[in-house]
């Protein structure tokens, strides 16, 4: 009967997908992730598949798809989970937004830009449960104007496990990127702070890693760690130096190999472009755009 969260590490993309399983036979997936090679256009379910054997292994019944955000660097495997165990897709209702500004540079005139293609949109606060887990929306925005983290708390009487999309990282790597359309470091900066007045000992559990000095793929630290250790914002580090930090690294950064057709993905909750009349569905790149 005890709450367990399972971590898969992609590495293609340095994602983690999480198993949260109620101990009664009740899970959510979040952030599922579907692989994609630019080079042929090609999907790979791979990734995805890993979480479906496993849940399939233990006879999970999936509640829900959560997605903290809508992503840049990879596809979502939701719709491609949800076809074989149900559940229920939702997101953060800014996904409208998000839509709106990638609607409108994809030209993608089948994308609602109302959120409609998801299950559910949470708003700040919103509270739902898995199975016997009570969980929490909480509205993290900075890295892009939708970001949702998502706490669970612990029947048991545990911390409760936040699942904080990209806003913090490990200690050691710092902070997600603000630079994406509708991103801003000001916002971030008060989400993780939101998120650091948790209780010492809640857990938070990251959307990616990307491990430096060949140390290994670490998916959690707790809200004591993150304050006393994390790079970019732990305690001690005010608001303005932290946005210009961000604004100065975001700049040396690399666009992500995937982020045209994980967003022209992701807006639609994970669904492939509609097919052409010859029955190949394609995805755009908008020339001189990015
Ligand atoms: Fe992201």
């Amino acid at each position: 009967m005890t709450i367990s969260i399972q971590p898969f590490f992609d590495r293609a993309t340095s994602t983690f997908t999480y198993v949260v399983d109620d101990g009664t036979g009740d899970c959510a997936i979040v952030d599922p992730v579907l692989g994609f090679e630019m080079a042929t256009g090609r999907t790979d379910p791979a990734p995805a598949d890993a979480i479906a054997a496993f849940v399939a292994a233990r006879g999970l019944c999936v509640r829900r798809l959560l997605e903290t955000h809508a992503h840049a660097d990879h596809l979502s495997a939701g719709p491609y989970l949800r076809r074989r165990f149900g559940g229920r897709l939702a997101i953060g209702a800014g996904i409208a937004d998000v839509q709106r500004v990638f609607g409108n540079i994809f030209h993608l005139e089948d994308v609602s830009r109302d959120g409609s293609e998801f299950d559910q949109l949470f708003a700040n606060g919103d509270t739902f449960s898995i199975g016997r887990l009570r969980a929490t929306a909480m509205a993290v925005p900075g890295h892009t104007p939708a970001d949702m983290a998502y706490r669970i708390d612990d029947p048991d009487g545990g911390p409760p496990a936040v699942f904080v999309g990209d806003t913090l990282f490990m200690p050691d790597v710092g902070t997600a990127r603000c630079d994406f359309p509708g991103g801003d470091p000001r916002l971030l900066y008060r989400s993780i702070r939101s998120l650091l007045d948790l209780p010492g000992d809640t857990m938070l559990y990251v959307c990616h890693d990307y491990p430096p000095n060949g140390r290994e793929p670490a998916c959690r630290a707790s809200v004591a760690e993150q304050r006393s250790g994390n790079i970019h914002v732990r305690d001690g580090i005010e608001e303005g130096a932290f946005v210009a930090m961000r604004r100065a690294r975001d700049k040396t950064l690399a666009i992500p190999a995937l982020m045209l057709p994980s967003v022209q993905v992701n807006i639609r909750a994970g669904r492939l472009p509609p097919p052409d009349a010859n029955g190949t569905a394609y995805l755009r790149i908008p020339l001189n755009r990015f």
